[in-house]
């Protein structure tokens, strides 16, 4: 099938990262809710497999719809395999949403404080907060069709105007993200993609815990929005609740 030949049936064609569960798989659900076709990335083939099933369930997307990729963000190899094939199915995409990410330091381990946090800890934030979506728009700037639109999911957390003295590794990882976003949209201007640095809020994930504010639902609205919505027509900001957020 070429993108072509199906263009008429989807609003889209999205890829997704860290989609098997939390925000990430609320994003999957929105989009297909909207008539998108999503490509689901997960590092962990079974747990893809188990959202897949109940992303199938809710929205009734059949397998042209929703189509599951084992993509590690870490892995160049993974992400160039995923490339390829996008190119060989012939799908150009409409949206890329970098949302896979991890939160390493706690209270509990000792690391959330900023004399303590090992190196080790910050390379490891870093290498999947901010160089996994640097990889993903690197692997994949060729299918993304003009008119693209990238959306880095990032967090307050990392808003320099706004500093904490606290998680030093997951701070600085969102905020090198947001200089990503920045450089990023600049030099893809000219191919006439846009890239967006959102905030979910505070989110009743694995990662924000069961006492956050936000609902997975809410979480995923800025992201969606600055993905799909006509009036989300800018690019090289950052953004919460549909609005933009100071750096
Ligand atoms: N929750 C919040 O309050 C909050 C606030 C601000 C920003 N955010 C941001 O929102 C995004 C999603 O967070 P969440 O709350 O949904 O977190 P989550 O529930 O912990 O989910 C994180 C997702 O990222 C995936 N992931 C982690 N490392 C990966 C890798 N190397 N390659 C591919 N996927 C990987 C996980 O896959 P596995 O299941 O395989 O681990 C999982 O699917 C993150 O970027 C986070 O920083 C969250």
């Amino acid at each position: 099938m070429t993108d072509s030949a199906d263009k008429s049936t989807f609003k889209g064609n999205a890829v997704v990262t860290g989609a098997n569960r939390g925000i990430g798989m609320e994003v999957c659900r929105q989009l297909l809710q909207q008539g998108w076709r999503v490509i689901a990335c997960v590092r962990d083939q079974q747990a893809g497999a188990a959202a897949i099933k109940q992303l199938r369930a809710d929205t009734g997307a059949d397998a042209q719809q929703l189509i599951l990729r084992r993509v590690d963000v870490t892995s160049m190899t993974d992400i160039r395999s995923l490339s390829r094939w996008l190119a060989e199915v012939g799908f150009q995409l409409q949206a890329l949403i970098n949302n896979a990410g991890v939160f390493l330091e706690s209270a509990a381990a000792g690391n959330a404080d900023p004399l303590q946090v090992e190196v080790t800890t910050m390379l490891q934030t870093f290498n999947i907060n901010t160089l996994g979506p640097l990889r993903m728009v690197q692997g994949l700037v060729d299918n993304i069709a003009a008119g693209g639109r990238i959306v880095n999911v990032s967090s307050g957390m990392g808003q320099l105007s706004d500093m904490g003295d606290n998680h030093l590794a997951y701070r600085t990882s969102k905020t090198a993200l947001n200089a990503v976003t920045v450089v990023m949209a600049r030099r893809l201007a000219d191919r006439q993609i846009s890239v967006n640095a959102c905030c979910p809020g505070w989110v009743r994930t694995d990662m924000g815990g069961a006492h956050a504010e936000r609902s997975v639902d809410q979480g995923a609205d800025t992201i969606v929005w600055l993905a799909t919505a006509t009036e989300a027509d800018g690019s090289g900001g950052f953004y919460r609740d549909r609005a933009r957020l100071d750096w």
